[in-house]
């Protein structure tokens, strides 16, 4: 995790610089998809904008495709500078500096060959030999089925051993495994040619800033911890919501689904940010020893206990941000009689002492209403309510809502008097919203993640442990799901199916409404209404 020293806060001060890293050469397999020019290679660009790589880097991108080192930059060229120009894009709205391109596309180069075939890792390693520096990163942004063909190549060639003076990484996207075996065969094939400090597991979730935030506003502030527990929590609710529909990936998603898609990766580690116990030290062994603990204590459902725990939907057609979108069963590449979930909604334990009796409702999915990734507390009620004519069963509670995307922040509801001659309470907002205090780079999220890469930070990445517990806790959805697959149709661009709202309407309790909080102001609480006065 670091700081880059593009960021400034409003008042000017700039942060702490960080070092560029260590003379590498970084391999990345699959470099003619989608994630290394959309994601990886804009990433690389912007570290190196911000003299965070090293001068003598170089990135090489290995595929099946046909291209050289011309042809391969002109192809990345053409994307970046279009995204670049454009200010919604992610880490777009900000043109590209066309001398700085040219400079850093030097350094990028083209491998041809076929990762399945031993070849090519014969050609990286004379590659390797005419390198100025020995270490090495290879980055796996291909499809998952070849993760593991790729580590036992790099194994076999000789390119995973380390030495004093250099280092040998491999970068592992997700989805790691498809359930619980998949992921134990996979994290036992890779550790068969390496040691667990040689695998960066990436979740991109990790590098986004709000959510390192969490750690900050938990551990960096006396005022939230005391708090944080079955004692004062009632609740939690953790959401990632998306307008976009399945894209251009239906094949990949037919397959996977909304659960194996956010759930063990992204969702868990935003639940593991924030019931983890504070870590001894701030490192990667202390924080992600408590990571794979909370995770650990996730409660599995047994079977017959999954259904009335959980919810699967599927977008049918609707409308959204003024526009009439087609049902999932319509998108390219989908069965037309598919049950593929887009939604799901799951309520989940943690068995510990901290968090007994406390549930984590979590919920996901493409074509709601609105954009909103959020963590939502909802504090108990005031014990006793003491003001004439004031039910203490229709006060409202605290909320503190982080909102992670699309506007970073936090936002605190609480009790206030409404100014006049009678005592009337009434819910108002603290909030924090990052635009307001922080100047947010232009930057796609990877930053982080490669720079912490290159320079053998493993904290935000995942281990072996927190993988395997997490797919533990799913495990017993999938199964369940493979006997009774059922899904339930919700209209696109709303909140989602109704069997979700009933799943916390059981509990008493109501969702915290989708794309909500926008900043700072009042808006309505939910559970009851707003105004509390006889
Ligand atoms: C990816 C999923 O990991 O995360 C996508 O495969 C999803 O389906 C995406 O859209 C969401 O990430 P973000 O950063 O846009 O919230």
């Amino acid at each position: 995790m670091t700081q880059t020293d593009h960021q400034h806060q409003k008042d000017g001060q700039p942060q702490k610089a960080a070092p560029p890293a260590d003379d590498t050469t970084m391999f990345i397999f699959g470099a003619s998809g989608d994630l290394v020019k959309r994601l990886l290679v804009p990433s690389l660009y912007n570290l190196d904008r911000d003299g965070l790589l090293d001068r003598g880097m170089s990135i090489v991108g290995v595929d099946i495709a046909k291209h050289d080192d011309e042809s391969f930059r002109g192809h990345l060229k053409d994307f970046i500078a279009d995204k670049a120009a454009d200010k919604h894009a992610e880490g777009g709205g900000q043109e590209l500096d066309e001398d700085h391109w040219q400079d850093f596309a030097q350094r990028i180069h083209y491998l041809q060959g076929d990762f399945t075939e031993s070849d090519v890792f014969e050609h990286i390693k004379g590659h390797l030999e005419q390198a100025d520096s020995d270490n090495a990163l290879f980055y796996c942004a291909t499809a998952p089925r070849f993760f593991g063909d790729i580590a036992t190549g790099l194994g076999k060639a000789g390119l995973m051993k380390e030495g004093d003076n250099r280092y040998r990484r491999m970068v592992v996207e997700k989805p790691f495994g498809h359930d619980l075996e998949s992921a134990r065969a996979l994290n036992a094939q890779l550790l068969e040619v390496m040691k667990e400090e040689q695998i960066y597991r990436i979740d991109h979730f990790l590098g986004k800033e709000t959510v390192q935030n969490i750690l900050v506003a938990r551990f960096a502030n006396v005022l939230f911890e005391p708090f944080w527990n079955n004692h004062y929590i009632d609740h939690i609710q953790i959401t990632a919501a998306e307008t976009v529909g399945v894209e251009k990936r239906g094949s990949f998603y037919e397959k996977s689904g909304a659960m194996r898609d956010m759930v063990p990766n992204h969702l868990f580690q935003l639940l593991a940010m924030v019931a983890i116990e504070p870590p001894a030290a701030f490192g990667a062994d202390a924080l992600r020893s408590e990571k794979a603990k909370v995770l650990g204590a996730l409660r599995p459902w047994p079977r017959e206990e999954v259904r009335e725990n959980s919810v699967r939907g599927q977008y049918r057609a609707g409308r959204l941000q003024d526009e009439n979108v087609p049902g999932y069963r319509d998108e390219p590449d989908v069965d037309e009689d598919s049950n593929t979930e887009t939604y799901v909604a799951m309520k989940m334990m943690v068995d510990n002492w901290r968090w007994v009796n406390v549930p984590f409702y979590l919920r996901t999915g493409k074509r709601l209403s609105a954009r909103d990734t959020e963590i939502a507390i909802c504090f108990k009620p005031a014990p006793y309510a003491q003001f004439r004519g004031t039910d203490v069963d229709r006060m409202n509670s605290n909320w503190l809502i982080i909102q992670l995307q699309p506007n970073e922040g936090m936002w605190f509801d609480f009790q206030a008097k409404r100014p006049g001659p009678e005592l009337e309470i009434d819910t108002v907002k603290m909030g924090f919203a990052y635009k307001d205090f922080f100047d947010l780079p232009a930057a796609t999220g990877y930053e982080t993640l490669i720079y912490d890469c290159l320079t053998g930070d493993q904290m935000l990445f995942q281990r072996v442990d927190t993988i395997e517990n997490s797919w533990r806790a799913v495990q017993p959805f999938l199964d369940a799901w493979a006997e009774d697959d059922s899904v339930e149709g919700y209209e696109a661009g709303s909140e989602g199916p109704q069997s979700a709202h009933d799943l916390l309407e059981r509990d008493g309790r109501q969702w915290h409404k989708i794309g909500e909080v926008t900043g700072p102001g009042v808006a309505p609480v939910p559970g009851s209404s707003r105004r509390q006065t006889d």
